[in-house]
């Protein structure tokens, strides 16, 4: 059985980028916000190094639009940047406004220096910034009517012009968005919500690698809706490991959900090691450890292959215990709870697969390039992280352009005249529930195997056309599958990562050279020809 919902703005996603937008969205419009877990269930909610902007008198816009850009490696919307970085003190001031309360020292914030950063501008919450801001956003929501949120409720696909049978060859560029199909996880009933605008805010795919600091959530499902509709989706290849995640002898979790050991802690004064307590990360940048992310995890995934190690070492117990305690409080639990007292022995760290750079090709105001669609936070690309992001860039792009997509649908609701097509309810005649779980598993670890192994921090081509295979035979057992069977979380967010596995691969063959994240041992070299990698899907 199936049920309708109908509201102005649907947004997908309780993360900053989604709860940001439907504050400022329901000053004018009703909103129906769907969350897959609990509504703090988010990439978000883990984000520990902090929010990047100026605020200080020792900084300035053109300092941080430089970073950012060097950063970038070549590839950064200079546009973009320059958007993101002026209107960025003004959305921490909303930030702050809503009950963030970020970290101060002597009545000032107390700005941290992350990689790649020229001064220190991290505005922070300790080491919880993000479970700081998710709170104080949910708080906000929660007292605002206008705002129905629905937890527990995958959204399955979006809504347009492939769906409706008498419109389904329709040409892309004119295409509309008219709402998403989605699950309701426990009674598995699909309700169809069509809605004036849908804003896809769901954030980003680390579960597709074997090892991410990303939680269950980061399934990659806006990325692949918004594919299988025949959005435009760009960059892809520049995915982000973090350098430094905890490494935890035999995890064999299945999400692989590694621990972040924050990169403030080399803006603190953290030392990294090899193995047997050698420093060497001067050999491969004269910034050392504060060198961008591309740079520090490619030095210590070549050092542990070099000397067969499984980890290096992060080490700050040369620093004062109390700092260390009182301003990575978190980390330094964790740690306790692993039997690492950081305050007087290193931290055993390895890479994991983090942030996607690529996603939903976006404008200025969010928008995507159907009507009624816009996306924000990690799951579109906006230009302003080009090949390489600036460490806690991301928060700050999430909330800068969720705020852009609000003015800009503003307008677009005054301005239009919205004339739904007859949309189908979902249809699953034919289908049979199964319990197979075991294919849904195996896939599962199996798809997270070959990126990992294929398709990681150094990459090459017959290594890319290898993973591209296996990620196809994958791809045509979950398929069939998916037409057999009537649908659950679990089959949704494998055949999404699947989707997400075969763009990145796609992408990481299409670019001929190395830049950025995306290096390869068959083009060593950056091109003189910076260009994003676009794809589309036409089979509709
Ligand atoms: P998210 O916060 O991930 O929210 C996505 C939301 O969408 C979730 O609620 C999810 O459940 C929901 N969702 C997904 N798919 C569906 C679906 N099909 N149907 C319904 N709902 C769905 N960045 C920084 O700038 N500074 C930092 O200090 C920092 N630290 C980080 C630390 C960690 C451990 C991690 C993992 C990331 C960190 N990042 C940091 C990156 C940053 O946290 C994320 O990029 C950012 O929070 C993304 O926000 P978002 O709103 O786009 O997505
Ligand atoms: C961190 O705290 O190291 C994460 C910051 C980020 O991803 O920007």
């Amino acid at each position: 059985m199936n049920s309708r919902l109908n509201t102005d703005v649907l947004i997908i996603g309780s993360g900053i980028a989604g709860l940001f937008a439907a504050l400022k969205i329901s000053e004018y419009a009703d909103v129906i916000l769907v969350t897959k877990k609990d509504k703090d269930e988010s990439n978000t909610n883990y984000a520990q190094g902090g929010i990047a902007s100026v605020t200080s008198k020792y900084d300035s816009f053109e300092n941080h639009i430089k970073d950012t850009i060097a950063t970038g490696a070549g590839l950064c919307n200079e546009k973009m940047v320059r958007i993101m970085v002026e209107e960025g003190p003004q959305r921490v001031k909303d930030l702050i406004e809503i009950g963030t309360h970020f970290s101060k020292k002597d009545g000032e914030f107390d700005l941290a220096l992350e990689g790649g950063h020229s001064v220190p501008r991290i505005l922070h919450a300790k080491d919880l910034t993000g479970k700081e801001i998710e709170t104080a956003l949910i708080r906000k929501v929660n007292s605002i009517k206008n705002i129905e949120i629905m937890e527990n409720t995958l959204a399955i696909d979006l809504i347009t012009e492939h769906n409706v049978k008498k419109l389904k060859h329709s040409p892309l560029q004119s295409r509309n968005c008219w709402g998403s199909y989605v699950l309701d996880s426990y009674t598995r009933r699909v309700i169809k919500i069509s809605a004036k605008v849908t804003i896809l805010a769901t954030g980003g795919l680390g579960q597709v690698y074997q090892h991410t600091t990303n939680p269950s959530i980061a399934t990659g499902d806006g990325i692949a809706m918004a594919y299988r509709a025949g959005a435009k989706i760009a960059n892809m290849e520049f995915i982000q490991f973090h350098p430094t995640s905890f490494y935890k002898k035999g995890n064999t979790n299945v999400s692989g959900i590694s621990f972040l050991i924050s990169e403030a802690l080399r803006g603190f004064g953290g030392k990294l090691l090899t193995n047997n307590g050698k420093e060497f990360i001067h050999q491969y940048d004269e910034r050392k450890e504060l060198a961008p992310r591309d740079i520090v995890a490619r030095a210590i995934d070549f050092e542990l292959k070099k000397h067969g190690d499984q980890y290096v070492l992060l080490d700050v117990s040369h620093k004062r215990a109390e700092e260390i305690i009182d301003h990575f409080p978190n980390i330094y639990q964790y740690c306790l709870g692993e039997g690492i007292d950081i305050t007087k022995e290193p931290i055993p760290v390895v890479p994991a697969a983090h942030y996607s750079c690529g996603g939903i090709l976006v404008n200025e105001y969010s928008s995507a390039s159907f009507r009624g669609l816009y996306a924000c936070g990690e799951v579109s690309m906006t230009g302003v992280h080009g090949a390489n992001r600036l460490a806690s860039n991301s928060l700050l792009e999430a909330v800068v352009f969720a705020n852009r997509a609000a003015l800009d649908i503003e307008r677009f609701l005054k301005e239009s005249k919205f004339d739904f097509p007859d949309i189908p309810d979902w249809d699953d005649t034919g289908t049979l529930t199964s319990e197979e779980k075991i294919l849904i598993s195996h896939n599962f670890k199996a798809l997270k195997t070959i990126m990992w192994d294929y398709v990681s921090i150094v990459r090459n081509n017959q290594q890319l056309e290898r993973a591209a295979k296996r990620i196809d035979l994958i791809f045509q057992e979950v398929e069939d599958f998916y037409k057999r069977t009537k649908i659950f979380s679990e089959l949704l967010e494998l055949r999404n990562l699947i989707t997400c596995a075969q763009v990145i691969v796609k992408s990481a063959i299409m670019r001929k050279e190395s830049r950025g994240l995306h290096y390869t041992l068959d083009y060593p070299s950056m091109s003189n020809l910076a260009e994003d990698t676009v794809l589309q899907n036409t089979q509709l």
